[in-house]
Parts: C-alpha cells; sequence; structure tokens
C-alpha cells in the first residue's frame, strides 16, 4: 500500500492578474483574512498528513520562504514586549515534524515543468500537487478528502468541479465515465478548451494526486496551451497507461487568482473568522 507523503506547491507565477500588488510579493503570500493563501494550502497539506512541502519556486518569491521559517528579531521583540500570544502564533505557524524544501524553477516554462523541477526531490512515490490560489472551504479538507480516496484506490486522483461552459476556456476539462459515487473515470483530459471544443463542463481545479509516471510523460511531451509545458498533457499521456480519476470533492472553491473570487474568499473566511467574523457580519449589513 503506497502512501502521500510529500506535497508540491508551484509558487513560481508571475501573478500578473493581481498587479501591481504582486509586483514586489508574490501572490501566494496575498492574505485572506489574517493567513496567506500559501499558508492555507499547507495546512491543508499538514491535514492529509503529508511531513515533506516542496516549494518549486522562482524570483522575488523569498517571502515564501522567509514566512515558514524562523523570525529571530520579530521573535525576541514579542518576547521583550511580552505578546506571548502572538510570539505562540508565529513560533507554531506548522508542526515542528514538518520539512519544508524549496526548489527554484529558473524560467516560468509552465505548470507542467514546475512539477518536473520537483522529480529529484519525490523519487519513485506518489504525491499531491496543490495550487494555492484555488481556496478551499471543506470540511474534511479537501486533500485529506483525496488521500483517503487514494488509500483505496491506489491511482491518480484529480479534484474536478463542474463550470459554466463558457468558463471552460479557463480550466482543464475532462472527458470521463461514471465509476462510484463521486469519482469518473478519465478517458481524455484537454487544457483550456474553447467552450465550442470542451468535451464536457467537468474542471479540474488544483488538487492532484499524481503518480510517480508522471515524471516520464512531463519529461517527453512537447509545449502545449501557452506555449508551456503543461501538467495536463503530461496527464493526458499518463491515460494509455495508467488509470486516472477524476473526483467530486467536497467543499466550496474560491478562484483567488481573479480579484472577484479572492473578494469573495475574503468575504467568507472573514464571515467565518472567530475573532471578528461577528463584527463584519455586523457592519456588512449595516451598509
Ligand atoms: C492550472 C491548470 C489547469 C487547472 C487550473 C485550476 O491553470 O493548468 O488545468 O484547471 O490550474 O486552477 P492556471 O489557473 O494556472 O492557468
Amino acid at each position: 500500500m503506497k502512501k502521500i507523503n510529500k506535497a508540491v506547491f508551484p509558487v513560481a507565477g508571475m501573478g500578473t492578474r493581481f498587479l501591481p500588488a504582486t509586483k514586489a510579493s508574490p501572490k501566494e503570500m496575498m492574505p485572506v483574512v489574517d493567513k496567506p493563501l500559501i499558508q492555507y494550502a499547507v495546512e491543508e497539506a499538514v491535514a492529509a498528513g503529508i511531513r515533506d512541502m516542496i516549494f518549486v519556486t522562482g524570483r522575488s518569491k523569498r517571502a515564501i520562504e522567509d514566512h515558514f521559517d524562523k523570525a529571530y528579531e520579530l521573535e525576541s521583540e514579542l518576547e521583550r514586549k511580552g505578546k506571548i500570544e502572538l510570539l505562540n502564533l508565529v513560533q507554531n505557524l506548522l508542526p515542528k515534524n514538518i520539512n519544508c524544501i524549496y526548489i527554484r524553477q529558473p524560467e516560468a516554462l509552465g505548470l507542467g515543468h514546475a512539477v518536473l523541477c520537483a522529480q529529484s526531490v519525490i523519487g519513485n512515490e506518489p504525491f499531491a500537487v496543490l495550487l494555492a490560489d484555488d481556496l478551499i472551504d471543506a470540511n474534511p479538507p479537501v486533500m485529506k478528502q483525496m488521500v483517503d480516496a487514494f488509500a483505496t484506490h491506489q491511482c491518480t486522483i484529480l479534484g474536478v468541479q463542474e463550470v459554466a461552459r463558457a468558463d471552460t476556456a479557463s480550466y482543464g476539462i475532462v472527458a470521463s465515465t461514471p465509476l462510484i459515487e463521486g469519482f469518473e473515470s478519465i478517458t481524455r483530459i484537454v487544457e483550456k478548451p474553447s467552450p465550442a471544443t470542451a468535451p464536457s463542463t467537468l474542471a479540474v481545479v488544483g488538487r492532484y494526486i499524481l503518480s510517480p509516471r508522471i515524471f516520464h510523460h512531463l519529461a517527453e511531451i512537447e509545449t502545449g496551451s501557452s506555449d508551456e509545458i503543461q501538467l495536463t498533457d503530461g496527464i493526458q499521456a499518463m491515460l494509455a497507461g495508467e488509470q486516472v480519476l477524476a473526483y467530486r470533492y467536497r467543499g466550496k472553491r474560491y478562484d483567488c487568482g481573479s480579484k472577484l473570487g479572492y473578494l469573495e474568499a475574503t468575504v467568507a473566511f472573514g464571515l467565518h473568522h472567530p475573532e471578528v467574523g461577528m463584527a463584519f457580519a455586523a457592519s456588512l449589513k449595516n451598509r
């Protein structure tokens, strides 16, 4: 029985949709209420029992490394001022048994290329991929749902949801046949098809459990959509030899790569927030 121990976070993207906010700081560091997007994604992986977090980073992404590192000056300042609660918060961002590993993606050659950059750290075991700008409110967290499903199915699993036909050109879209409740067997996957050519409206969101065989295919495929090495094309190539499942996860996804999705996430997470939720609800009502 194989187990998922490692997660890849591709965080080298430029975040052009949020300029100028992302000019000098990574889009994955944008906060929803009081936590950056990347922290939500890492917490989701931790909740799924994953211990090794592999960040594929690029230029001007150092803030992500600093976020998960020790902050000596800040900690001694908080200690000196007796702000013990805040000190505990920054010291215990992640459980102690978590390893953070950073790999540089030298050029923005696509999501598939970013995943391929993690090959030497992953080796020959199945692994998770989480895209931090897909923030998913779910209980249990979506990656935990997928790791549990992996324990039974032992194959590649992609998180999917229905989208409007008008939106297919923003996603990897699958053609599939129903398997058991919540699961479909994928027969084809296409990156960002136009609404007219999309094989369905079932879209991949940023949660994957991948067989290590994906590396072989990512190394072989040509550039695809947007002239990039696409993870979707690697998965399509893998379909000839392995089963790939689509999993209709239970949860509400916010596309925090878009301004509207980000604002919706801020409202939803703000309303749930233990410290400000009630006051925020009242202030929204009074507008
Ligand atoms: C990426 C993937 C796409 C997937 C999407 C989910 O696209 O290439 O297949 O559906 O994430 O968010 P991006 O949003 O990075 O353009």
